[in-house]
């Protein structure tokens, strides 16, 4: 037996006790030891049953995910788990699986395969292969529909989402929900179907239904699929291998599985999926600042400004069961501001999200002031108040001045200079940027944004409450714009070049929807307020270079109060619940400007216009990862796909360019260069890379960023 896998008994009942901290991963040694364990317990004539269950925190959480590239750069074939499946449904003596924390992917097929399955209530089981662009490859296509229905089967199979134990009852994919000890209780029920004869669930056929209700289902949830996972490869196999199931044999199931699954495995939307695993977890790494690095407590907050970004953001802390007081400059702010905050928990609870009792303990830790009094014993400030220096510093000096030492001073600035802002205050070390994402309360993305003062600490912390709060922390440096809308400023001036040149409206923002973004880069532009970049655009005019291209349409129509869904009109115009529609008089309008400015106008592709958007992004992802404003690569594609709606299954901006190959975004740069002058100078470490025939990856690497 290997040390992975303990073989123990209790009163005639075997226990095989999986033991691969810290989540029994079907790591290779895993299988064969339960494979050996079952060999053991075959030939004891005294043991007359066996359970099956996890040590530690949890039973199999699934496969090990670095085991999936070795599969497809050959250095392994896999666990080859099918065979060990069949031998466990296969075993003469009942084999009872005892699930606690999570059954998941592998794991979730392992379960499948024994013979009954008992829970604890808090258990969770499902098939989430599919958040990786995979599908189950050990016969969990086959099985599950056989336990649970075709219905259900397709369900959590496409949505790659859990199911409680208690809900894994009701379905029949759990016998028994075993309150107090787990093993003692999957022992008992050992106990009571010694002897009688074990049903293999290969061979149970009475849930997978007929044609005629298989048809609709699968057709439905192909339709679904198109809807809200466009493009995705892995939904749609996972319906296909679900119905192999409805119509061959279960062997010929497995088979057809099987194909599916490797097609999965070797698609470039599995291995972005897989790279956007890795790098969600890379990004609490930060080189000098060492695991143990002191947190700081955050037993309390208070955010300043109750506006759009700062009651959001006091929901959030709310949410998280920290305490906070909200403070506004006026009372008739304050009072719209909590209005706000009450109605999305209203809106909440009519939902269904959570309860009408959670959503008043939540309110209740927010307390609205108008003075700084109160201030004095909290752990952190967010100022979320409006983006202007002058104000900005004022708050701070103010904030310097009531805050006990050591607490944590924050902006939720987009723009301003974190450092400036620190410079108002006596204690720059405390100073960060958290930048949310609006809505704050929904949005993924936090930028945490490091001042040339902030304190080992002082990061450290906020990047711990980022994971608190619910969100994914990306430390980044303060350069104007930080990451996400430094890079955001050239992808949105291409999309505007483009209508300028000819191209229009609808044809932009379809062809980067095509790509897989949420939103195309005009209806974004209308979504967050096209006044916000008018007015830095105003204030920062002095700074433009003579002679260098600026994109004007937006302004024009920024000038005819068209501000974009808060208007009722922008690039689009909005019926009252803010559905868009093309505006023809917009057309028109754009037609007359560029041929007064003497704009030439041609025929644009689509591949033309997503790749000036996209290699706008990485052209300017690559300096920001040059100059040291981001740690890695991999930081800026979570950044994107977090806050900016980047497909996850492209991997991000950077991954994006690395999978197209560094030299021909290179090449294209280079040409967009020679057409359209200045704004296209490669940036110089794209150009190195190309040269080199590297990739954005490995320059993470080589700068020691990453583990
Ligand atoms: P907003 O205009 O909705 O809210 C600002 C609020 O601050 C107003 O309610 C105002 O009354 C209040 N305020 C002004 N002076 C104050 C003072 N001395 N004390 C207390 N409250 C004061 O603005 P929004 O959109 O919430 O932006 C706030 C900050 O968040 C800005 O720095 C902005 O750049 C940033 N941000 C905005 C995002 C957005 O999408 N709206 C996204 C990310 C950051």
């Amino acid at each position: 037996m290997t040390d992975l896998v303990q073989l123990t008994s209790d009163n005639g009942i075997a226990v095989i006790t999986i033991n691969n901290p810290p989540v029994n991963a079907l790591s290779p040694g895993v299988p064969e030891g339960i494979s050996e364990a079952l060999d053991q317990i075959a030939q004891n004539a005294s043991v007359k049953a066996g359970v099956l269950i996890g040590g530690g925190r949890t039973f199999v959480a699934g496969a090990d995910i670095k085991e999936f590239g070795k599969m497809t750069s050959g250095k392994s074939r896999g666990a080859g788990l099918l065979p060990l499946l069949l031998k466990i449904e296969d075993s003469a003596k009942p084999v009872i699986v005892a699930v606690h924390g999570t059954a998941f992917g592998g794991g979730m097929e392992l379960a499948m395969a024994g013979h009954y399955r008992v829970a604890l209530a808090t258990a969770q089981l499902g098939q989430p292969e599919v958040k990786l662009g995979l599908i189950p490859g050990a016969a969990g296509t086959q099985r599950l529909p056989r336990l649970a229905g075709v219905a259900k089967a397709v369900e959590m199979c496409v949505s790659g989402n859990p199911v409680s134990a208690e809900e894994a009852q009701k379905l029949g994919i759990v016998d028994r929900i075993i309150e107090g000890d787990l093993l003692s209780g999957a022992l008992g029920f050992a106990q009571e179907v010694v002897g009688k004869p074990a049903p293999k669930t290969r061979e149970r056929n009475g849930k997978l239904g007929n044609a005629a209700e298989n048809a609709l289902i699968l057709s439905a949830a192909r339709e679904a699929v198109a809807k809200k996972q466009r493009g995705l490869l892995a939904p749609v196999s996972a319906i296909n291998a679900v119905e192999a199931a409805t119509k061959m044999s279960f062997e010929e199931g497995c088979k057809a599985e099987q194909k599916l699954f490797i097609e999965c495995l070797f698609s470039e939307q599995s291995k972005s999926l897989i790279h956007v695993f890795f790098s969600e977890r890379e990004v609490a790494k930060i080189p000098d600042i060492p695991k143990q690095t002191n947190i700081l407590p955050i037993h309390s907050a208070a955010v300043v400004g109750a506006g759009t970004m700062g009651g959001g953001i006091a929901m959030v802390l709310a949410n998280a069961g920290i305490p906070v007081l909200l403070k506004e400059a006026d009372q008739a702010a304050l009072d719209r501001g909590l209005a706000t905050i009450q109605s999305n928990y209203a809106n909440s609870v009519k939902r269904g999200r959570f309860s009408a009792q959670v959503a008043e303990e939540r309110l209740k830790r927010i307390t609205p002031t108008l003075a700084y009094d109160a201030f004095t014993s909290v752990d952190l400030v967010i100022e979320a108040v409006f983006e202007g220096m002058a104000l900005k510093k004022e708050v701070f000096r103010e904030l310097d001045r009531v805050c006990k030492p050591g607490a944590i001073l924050a902006s939720n600035t987009s723009t301003l200079s974190i450092d400036e802002i620190a410079s108002a205050t006596s204690r720059p070390e405390s100073v960060i940027g958290t930048h949310f994402f609006s809505p704050a309360n929904v949005m993924r993305l936090l930028e945490i944004v490091r001042g040339k003062a902030s304190s080992k600490e002082v990061v450290a912390t906020c990047m711990q409450l980022s994971k608190t709060l619910g969100k994914i922390g990306v430390l980044v440096g303060n350069c104007r714009g930080f990451v996400g809308n430094r890079m955001f400023g050239p992808y949105r001036r291409e999309a505007q070049f483009l209508i300028e040149e000819g191209a229009s409206i609808e044809a932009v923002d379809q062809a980067l929807s095509d790509f897989g973004m949420a939103m195309g880069p005009l209806a974004t532009g209308d979504l967050a307020g096209l006044d916000v970049g008018w007015r830095i655009r105003k204030e920062y005019r002095h700074l433009e270079v003579p002679g260098i291209r600026q994109p004007f349409v937006e302004d024009r129509l920024c000038e005819l109060g068209r501000y974009g869904q808060k208007t009722g009109a922008g690039w689009y115009k909005y019926d009252d619940q803010r559905r868009a529609a093309p505006d023809p008089a917009v057309g028109e309008l754009i037609r007359k400007w560029v041929k007064e400015a003497g704009t030439a106008q041609r025929q644009i592709s689509v591949a033309e216009v997503t790749d000036r958007c996209l290699y706008a992004l990485v052209n300017e992802g690559a300096r920001i990862l040059e100059e040291g404003y981001a740690l890695r690569a991999s930081d800026i594609d979570i950044i994107y796909i977090n806050g900016y709606g980047f497909p996850a299954h492209r991997g991000g901006p950077m991954w994006y360019a690395d999978t197209v190959g560094l030299r021909r975004v290179y090449d294209r740069i280079s040409e967009f260069h020679r057409q359209h002058g200045e704004l296209w100078q490669p940036a110089p470490l794209l150009k190195q890379l190309a040269e080199q025939g590297k990739a954005f990856a490995e320059f993470g690497r080589e700068q020691g960023a990453t583990a």
